[in-house]
Parts: structure tokens; sequence; C-alpha cells
């Protein structure tokens, strides 16, 4: 029987997608660097959140409203643990799609101490009326409630603790512009050269007690998609690979031999992105095609392609974004072995 391509790779889990699985859930936690000096590269963001830690100290204050971006698995979380750690201060973790409710979030709000730290993460998925509450919050520590209903219903205005915000977001471009413009300082996490994927794996494989050569390190660090959760879980897969068959040590060719047989290509493409890259190259001839219809092509979500799949291959140069959709380059096409055909359309160009 002939199975449709693309239904056998939608039923593939990913692993090199970026976002946190439960599974990852214990490794994150074990392998989270707990302060700045354990935290790998990024140093223009460590070193600009160091100075507005101590001059917040020195002046005995919290830290202004701070917003992390970046794509996932890259840092942002972890970030905003070290520094309540630098502070001194409790962090209280919550995210946009938890807060349901405007008492719920009331009440996050009310039971936080001076100096607190709040995390939300995935803040641009805050609903409205939260984001209401959270302008006076964010602004003047003020927190309006309504009581009653119709004509009779009145505000009362609560004082808060002195808190300080952290958000994180994998979309910058899906928060509101009153929400923005109302953190301190903003902060870009880039993807990871390969040098700190090395450092970070050569780190964790410590952690976790295996012993690896620097051929392996080398190997696993290629296919990391420049991002360390998925560093850290490629090494675990490697880990395991290298148990069952009685290593001593993994080096390059182990290594090698057990992201082949996870499927996972020198630089990290896994079958569902040579599938989205095929698709567009086989059946759009290499675009300009709009996301639904790649979604629809490769039954793919569009979410899942935009937000676990598209970012590395723009990264990488093997995809890029126009006005009328997506685009495979001239170094897919090779990496793929698929000669390059492609002509512009003349409206491109
Ligand atoms: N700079 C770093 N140095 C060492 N390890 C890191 C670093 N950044 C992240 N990690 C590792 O990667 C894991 C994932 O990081 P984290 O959870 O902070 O990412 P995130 O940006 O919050 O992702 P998401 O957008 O999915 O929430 C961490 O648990 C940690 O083990
Ligand atoms: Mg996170």
């Amino acid at each position: 029987m002939l199975i449709d391509s693309s239904e056998q790779f939608a039923a593939i889990d990913s692993i090199v997608a970026p976002k946190e699985t439960p599974d990852d859930h214990n490794l994150d936690n074990t392998l989270r660097p707990q302060n700045f000096t354990e935290y790998i590269g990024q140093s223009k963001v460590k070193k600009n959140l160091h100075f507005l830690i101590q001059a917040a100290k020195e002046r005995k204050e919290p830290i202004e409203h701070i917003l992390l971006y970046g794509p996932a698995g890259l840092g942002k979380t972890t970030l905003a643990n070290i520094i309540a750690k630098e502070m001194g201060v409790n962090i209280k973790t919550t995210s946009g799609p938890a807060i349901e409710r405007v008492g719920d979030f009331g009440s996050i709000l009310t039971n936080l101490q001076d100096g607190d730290i709040l995390f939300i993460d995935e803040i641009h998925r805050l609903n409205k009326s939260i984001e209401e509450i959270l302008y006076p919050a964010m602004e003047d520590f003020k927190l309006d409630i309504i009581i009653g209903k119709g004509p009779s219903a009145r505000t009362i205005q609560l004082d808060l603790p002195r808190f300080t915000l952290i958000g994180a977001t994998t979309k910058l471009g899906s928060l509101t512009n009153p929400l923005r413009n109302r953190f301190g300082a903003t902060y870009r996490l880039e993807f990871y050269e390969k040098e700190d994927i090395q450092k970070i794996i050569s780190r964790s494989s410590k952690i976790l007690g295996v012993d690896i050569h620097s051929t392996g390190l080398e190997k696993i660090a290629s296919c990391a998609r420049q991002t360390p959760r998925i560093a850290n879980r490629l090494l675990k897969r490697v880990r395991d690979f290298s148990q069952i068959k009685n290593h001593k040590m993994v080096d390059g060719v182990v290594a090698q031999e057990a992201l082949e047989m996870i499927d996972i290509d020198p630089i990290g493409l896994e079958p569902s992105d040579r599938h989205i890259l095929r698709t567009i190259i086989e059946k759009f001839n290499g675009g300009p095609v709009g996301l639904g219809t790649i979604a629809a092509a490769t039954s793919e979500e569009i979410k899942t392609i935009e937000d676990v799949y598209e970012p590395y291959l723009l990264q990488i140069g093997f995809m890029t974004r126009t006005p009328r959709g997506r685009m495979i380059t001239e170094h897919a096409y090779k990496h793929l072995g698929i000669p390059y055909s492609h002509k512009t359309p003349d409206a491109l160009l």
C-alpha cells in the first residue's frame, strides 16, 4: 500500500522542534544554568542586564520591567530566573494563555511582594481585558477594580507592591504597542554561535555524566540548530544510544551513528524540514508560496511551520520571506541535491 508521504511526516514527533515538551521539562530543569557565569553566550544581553541589576541594587530599587524575545529554546525562561537570583528576589511564573480571568490576575498581582519578579511567558497571548489591567499595574503599581454592575458600578484603586514584570515572547510583532512601550528594557536573544553550543553541550555532558570527545561535541553542535534546548535534547539521545551500544565514550563516529538513526542530517534538518523544502520546490517551483498553501500541501499546521521549522530555515538562509510568500534559496537546493532551476518571477525583481 502506498502511504501518502505527507501523512507519514505529520505523524512523526519532531526531535528538533525547539518548543519545550513534557519530556524536556526535567532535562531543562537539571541542565538550566543558575547564574550568569553558567549562562553561555548572549554576551551583549548579559552585559546589559548586569549593569541594569547593579544599578538597581545600588539604588535599592526593583529593576525596570524587562521584555525578552527570540525563538523558542534560546534561554528566555532561564534568563528570567537568573535575574531573580541575582537580585535576590522571588519569582512568580505564569503565562499569557494561563491567565484567563481578571480576578485571577488581580490576586496574582496583590500577592506579590515588594521587589518580586512576575514572569509572564508567551506574553503576546494575554487577553485584552488582562492587558488593560496590566497597564496601570506596570506604570503606577495600581490595580483598578470595578465593583458592582451597570449604572451603580464604581472603580476602586488598590496600591500594588513595586514589582518587576519580565515578559517573554517568541513573537515580538504580536505584542500591542501600548504593552511593548511599558517595558523599560527590551532584549532580543540571538541564535548561538557553534562554539557556544559546544560549550553548552560540554557543560551538560558533565552534569549528565557523559564522557564526550571533542569530535562528538562538534558533531552534536552542528545538528543543534544553534539552539541550547535542541543541543541538550540531542545529547540525551546520543547518550542513550551510546549506552545501549556499550560505548565508553561519545566520539564523532558514535554521535554520527546516533544522529543518523534518528534521521537528523548533518546540519540538523529532520524529515519534516526536508519535506517542507521539497514540497515547495517540487510543487511550487521553489515559491513564492503562501504559508497556508505550504501547510495544506505538507499536512502541517501553519503555526507549527511558523514557530518550529521556519525560524531555523530562515536563519540558515534556506528560505526567504517575500510579500508574496516563502521562497526556497539556491543553498537549500544544493543541500538537497536538486538542480537549481528556479526563476524569480518578474514581479519580484
Ligand atoms: N545560555 C545558555 N547556556 C546554557 N544553557 C542554556 C542557555 N540557554 C538555554 N539553555 C538550556 O536550554 C534550555 C531551554 O532554555 P529556556 O527554557 O530558557 O528557553 P526559552 O527561551 O524560555 O524557550 P521557550 O520559548 O520555549 O519558553 C534550558 O533549560 C537550559 O538547559
Ligand atoms: Mg521559556
